[in-house]
């Protein structure tokens, strides 16, 4: 979609912290979506329509605690348009991170001594340490999928030898958060299915970019987050049906030992569940189609091609600044509208203390927990990586004024 067709004002006005303006009456630009996005309006209502209409925990008799348990049958039917998956293979949880070292616990009933588990150098660490915690108390093997060092992208070319009968896990990031790199998972999970192997994406940066299919990947679990698309701060797993009732829980006796709520230790968060409910419903608002999983569809799909047209125009200024060294893969490689970058001869976090305090834009600077990547480089003793993440709230112009930052800040420094 060129962006000339995207409804960007209708789509701004659905977001109620863009119409802020600081203390200097600017609107702040927020170019860190990776790190999480702003929150639409849909979502904030359903937050507070749950929160000020009368809460209560599940499986009573009375209104309030039937009204919650119909929003968690609604939250997860929604999570299922939103990702492919089946209702019964949903689970929510504090964010991600959490949820994986739960499901790590679980699934040492599955690896014992000896076994390998396949991790990649690419990956946020949520996307590791876990499954390294796995390994340390099962006694398995550790290795790990490298990244070709001037494609950024993951070396699959030895795959062979790096998936074997021993191979009980392997756990590969969708897309990357830092370099925005989309990963061919389903090339990597075909050839561990061929040995049985468990296999787990994290799509926590792919979800807000690009339609994910949790089927068509052929993965056993994956997990997202929806602070990162336009939600509240909310973890969600997904976990194949026959996995999932094999899974041991971490649970209290009393507590339900059934899918898909085995997995949910506690009480949950209620407000949030709702507020994901808001979020994906502003998704589907943007698409057509007879049902909620083909308008999801086709809204993410707007969403990408808006993206694509942004990230084309930043792209290419990038390029064209010799003192700008980009971590970006090749065109033919797919990406997120997500760009690493370091300056010539500036700390990463001096530009983004200028890009904020002179211009009033919110970018990231560090190894954003990719921190294999960060010694791989060896870019920390200068900050780590400046990173723009585009959303589909950013609009053409608010990349213009980054632009002149960019012009301003190496003037600055001539
Ligand atoms: C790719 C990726 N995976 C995992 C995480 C961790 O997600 P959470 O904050 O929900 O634990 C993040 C957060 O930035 C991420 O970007």
């Amino acid at each position: 979609m060129k962006t000339e067709n995207f409804p960007i004002e209708e789509v701004r006005a659905q977001f109620p912290a863009l119409q802020i303006k600081d203390k200097e009456q600017v609107f702040p630009i927020y170019f860190d979506g990776p790190g999480g996005t702003q929150m639409t309006q849909p979502c904030i209502d359903r937050m507070l329509e749950y929160i000020s209409t009368g809460m209560a925990n599940l499986h009573g008799t009375f209104s309030t605690s039937i009204k919650t348990d119909s929003l968690m049958d609604e939250a997860k039917a929604s999570v299922g348009s939103l990702l492919n998956c089946k209702p019964q293979e949903v689970a929510f949880g504090q964010n991600m991170t959490s949820l994986a070292f739960q499901v790590s616990l679980a699934l040492r009933k599955f690896v014992k001594e000896g076994d390998e588990i396949l991790v990649t150098e690419l990956d946020h660490r949520a996307n590791v340490d876990p499954w390294l915690q796995l390994a340390e108390e099962t006694g398995a093997t550790v290795k790990f999928i490298p990244v070709d060092r001037d494609k950024f992208v993951l070396d699959v070319s030895s795959l062979e030898q790096l998936i074997t009968n021993k191979t009980k896990v392997v756990a590969v990031g969708l897309s990357s958060n830092l370099t925005g790199t989309i990963s061919d998972v389903q090339k990597i999970f075909s050839e561990a299915k061929k040995h049985n192997a468990i296999c787990i994406a994290d799509a926590v940066h792919a979800v807000p970019h690009f339609k994910v299919n949790f089927r068509k990947m052929d993965c056993d679990i994956l997990f997202c987050s929806a602070y990162k698309f336009f939600g509240p701060h909310l973890g969600i797993a997904v976990i194949k049906e026959d996995l999932f009732r094999k899974l041991p829980a971490m649970k209290l006796v009393p507590a339900p030992n059934e899918i898909p709520y085995k997995l949910e230790t506690g009480t949950q968060n209620h407000e949030a569940i709702a507020g994901l409910c808001g979020a994906i419903g502003f998704i589907e608002s943007l698409g057509t189609g007879k049902n909620s999983s083909q308008r999801i569809t086709s809204g993410m799909a707007k969403i990408e091609a808006y993206e694509e047209e942004l990230a084309g125009d930043l792209e290419a200024f990038l390029k064209e600044i010799p003192e700008v060294s980009l971590y970006r893969a090749a065109e033919n490689i797919l990406k997120t509208p997500t760009f690493a970058f370091k300056i010539r001869n500036v700390n990463s976090r001096e530009a983004t203390k200028f890009f904020a305090e002179k211009y009033n834009l919110c970018i990231g600077d560090g190894h954003f927990y990719a921190s294999t990547m960060g010694d791989i480089f060896e870019v920390m003793d200068t900050g780590g990586w400046i990173r723009i993440g585009l959303a589909p709230y950013n609009t053409k112009e608010e990349i213009k004024i980054f632009k002149r930052a960019l012009k301003d800040l190496l003037l600055m420094k001539s």
